[in-house]
């Protein structure tokens, strides 16, 4: 039976470490070590295993393939692959729980046929929630968690998703984000907690405390992933990327022109805290910094991030990220390795990866103490992750899935999305609604959608409208709260709402992700303010819902509304909007961004000179 084979290789292992393979050793007793020093002390352990591997073996621990891209499952046993991912859509038959389930326990069986039977790391983007999968609790995007100011809330929120992604057996999670975006117009400004690196660094430090625990080893924990490093959220207008397709983006993976002095200031901090909480991976953004592509600075892989600040876990690369260095394949593995990547997000060409990276350290164009030393951070963090334990299990733990999407964890969730929400306007007041009223009318595309209210990152890499995932639409909310005696109607369109007690109307963004997200004019969409302004027709106070990535230019719309909230991206929970509209919960959100009066204003972010907003970084009303 493997699993016996596998232990006794363990024990073989740790017999010729001569130490216990599940504790750190503590060279001062009663010190605890920092959270760095954590994987450092795994080092001896390490230095065993390293001394065992052949090159070969040592090449496939640094070799991430996406699971998608897999022509033949058995290589993951003969190129020795340390780590698997699902990118955004690259998902098993049903996107179920058992489907992912199997999926995980059929690779992580075909690792534990090597000869070392290394298990691996697998890794999703859990950015809010597990949302990959159907069923799993949906949280509010980043951008709203900022709204909320509650670090403890979003601890939580990470140790929930956490348990939802070891329920499918997943180990790691590429998460979180500390992008400090400054400029709306980026496709990925809602991946952002704030455009302030204070209120970034605090979010940060509390996402990976959620998910890493204070014991990686715990089976209800996952890795987590400090990105983009750095500056992601940095970069200037009309540098974006141009695909495959010669399709130029304005911001997306662009350059950013700015000193040392200011990167640090402005982009860095969410590292300095993440390193201090004991994260155990950082990704290196695909976006360039004064010209040179992050994923082959050696300025900032390793003479920054590794050697003065200490990071002793291990750098993956974003997917395909190192192929937008300038130069052939070769090239770019030579200069990322070099520069001190320690695993490549292939995902797809694992097998030219692996035999290039092998001839460049035949070659000596790379030296095997870079080899050696990537591999020791990336098994120190196997280690530490309990990977080596004795009774370390390739299975997922069946008694998590009672507790997949559970009640218990959706509650929680339903408060951030209360948190989250911020009140721009409440003329009257309006709000809070009355759910005694006569009728109530809702409309707009946003109201029974939670594809909308999710966005992104949501079963798929782009999220979708409509009907996509387990949850509570703002209609079934607004349904579900009334009392017996309201009367709730709904159109789509704004028409309808003539005799009504009020109209909601809900609008906003449809989703996107990464590049596909930029936009140049941050207006609302036209077909929104014609919805807004067929609901004011019909004079019922006009209560309007925001569904948004980002602030976006809404002078028009909020002229035509009596009271204007923004939702941001809430995720599965739509009672959390209504929770707030009805008072049970007084809003309490106050805005993370600046919000603009006109996309001329852009990049406008707090402390810039001249700051004329139409909403100041920290607005947000109450009750
Ligand atoms: C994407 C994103 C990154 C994500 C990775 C894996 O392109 O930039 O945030 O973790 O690829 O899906």
């Amino acid at each position: 039976m493997k699993l016996a084979n596998r232990t006794k290789a363990v024990i073989l292992i740790c017999l010729l470490l001569s130490v216990s393979c599940s504790e750190p050793p503590s060279d001062t007793p009663g010190t605890a070590p920092t959270a760095q020093q954590v994987f450092v002390a795994f080092d001896s352990q390490v230095d065993s295993v390293l001394a065992l591997m052949t090159l070969d073996e040592k090449i496939g621990q640094m070799t991430q393939a996406d699971q998608e891209f897999l022509t033949d499952v058995n290589h993951i046993r003969d190129y020795f692959l340390g780590s698997l991912l699902s990118g955004g859509g690259s998902d098993p038959e049903t996107n179920s729980l058992e489907d992912w389930r199997d999926l995980y326990e059929r690779y992580q069986a075909k690792a534990l046929e090597t000869r070392l039977q290394i298990p691996l790391l697998y890794g999703v983007d859990a950015v809010h929630g597990h949302s990959n999968v159907i069923g799993a609790v949906v949280f509010p995007h980043n951008i709203g968690l900022g709204a909320t100011r509650n670090p403890e809330l979003v601890e939580e929120i990470s140790r929930i998703t956490a348990k939802e992604v070891r329920t499918t057996g997943m180990n790691w999670a590429f998460a979180p984000c500390v992008a400090v975006p400054r400029d709306d117009r980026w496709g990925r400004t809602y991946e952002g907690y704030s455009e302030d690196p204070q209120l970034v660094a605090e979010l940060g430090e509390a996402a990976v405390r959620g998910l890493q625990g204070t014991d990686l080893s715990d089976p209800l924990r996952t890795l987590a992933c400090a990105k983009h490093y750095a500056g992601d959220g940095g970069t200037v207008l009309g540098t974006g990327i141009t695909t495959e397709d010669g399709t130029q983006f304005p911001f997306d993976r662009g350059d950013v022109p700015l000193s040392e002095e200011e990167l640090r200031r402005i982009h860095m901090e969410g590292y300095v805290t993440a390193v201090a909480a004991g994260v155990g991976t950082i990704m290196p953004s695909y976006s360039s910094w004064n010209g040179t592509r992050c994923s082959g600075s050696r300025r900032l892989l390793t003479e920054i991030l590794k050697d003065e600040l200490g990071f002793e876990g291990f750098l993956v690369s974003d997917f395909k990220a190192i192929d937008d260095i300038p130069g052939d394949y070769r090239s770019d593995i030579e200069t990322s390795i070099n520069a001190g990547m320690d695993m490549v997000m292939v995902p797809d060409r694992y097998e030219l990866f692996y035999g290039t990276l092998k001839e460049l350290v035949e070659k000596g164009s790379i030296p095997m103490e870079r080899i050696d030393d990537a591999v020791r951070r990336i098994l120190r963090v196997k280690f530490a992750a309990g990977l080596f334990d004795p009774n370390w299990s390739p299975r997922a733990d069946r008694a998590l899935e009672e507790s997949f999407g559970s009640e218990a964890h959706r509650v929680v969730a339903r408060q951030a999305v209360r948190e989250s929400i911020v009140l721009l306007e409440n003329e009257g007041p309006v709000l809070p609604l009355d759910k005694g009223a006569t009728r109530i009318h809702v409309s707009g595309p946003g109201a029974n959608d939670i594809g909308m209210q999710s966005g992104g990152w949501t079963i798929d890499w782009q999220g979708d409208v409509g009907p996509i995932t387990e949850g509570t639409t703002i209609l079934e909310a607004i349904q579900g709260t009334v009392s017996a005696a309201t009367e709730v109607t709904f159109s789509e369109d704004g028409s309808g709402a003539v005799g009504a007690d009020v109209v909601i109307v809900v609008v906003g963004e449809r989703p996107y992700a990464e590049f596909l997200g930029d936009d140049l004019d941050l207006e609302m969409s036209s077909a929104d303010r014609q919805v807004i302004s067929r609901a004011r027709e019909s004079s019922v106070p006009v209560v309007v819902v925001l569904l948004s990535g980002r602030p976006l230019i809404v002078e028009t719309a909020l002229d035509m509304s009596d009271a204007f909230l923004v939702a941001w991206l809430p995720g599965s929970e739509g009672a959390g909007v209504t929770d707030v509209l009805f008072g049970d919960y007084a809003p309490t959100g106050r805005l993370s961004y600046t919000w603009p009066r006109t996309v001329d204003q852009e990049p406008i972010n707090v402390g810039d000179p001249d700051y004329d907003p139409l909403y100041p970084f920290g607005f947000g009303l109450t009750y």
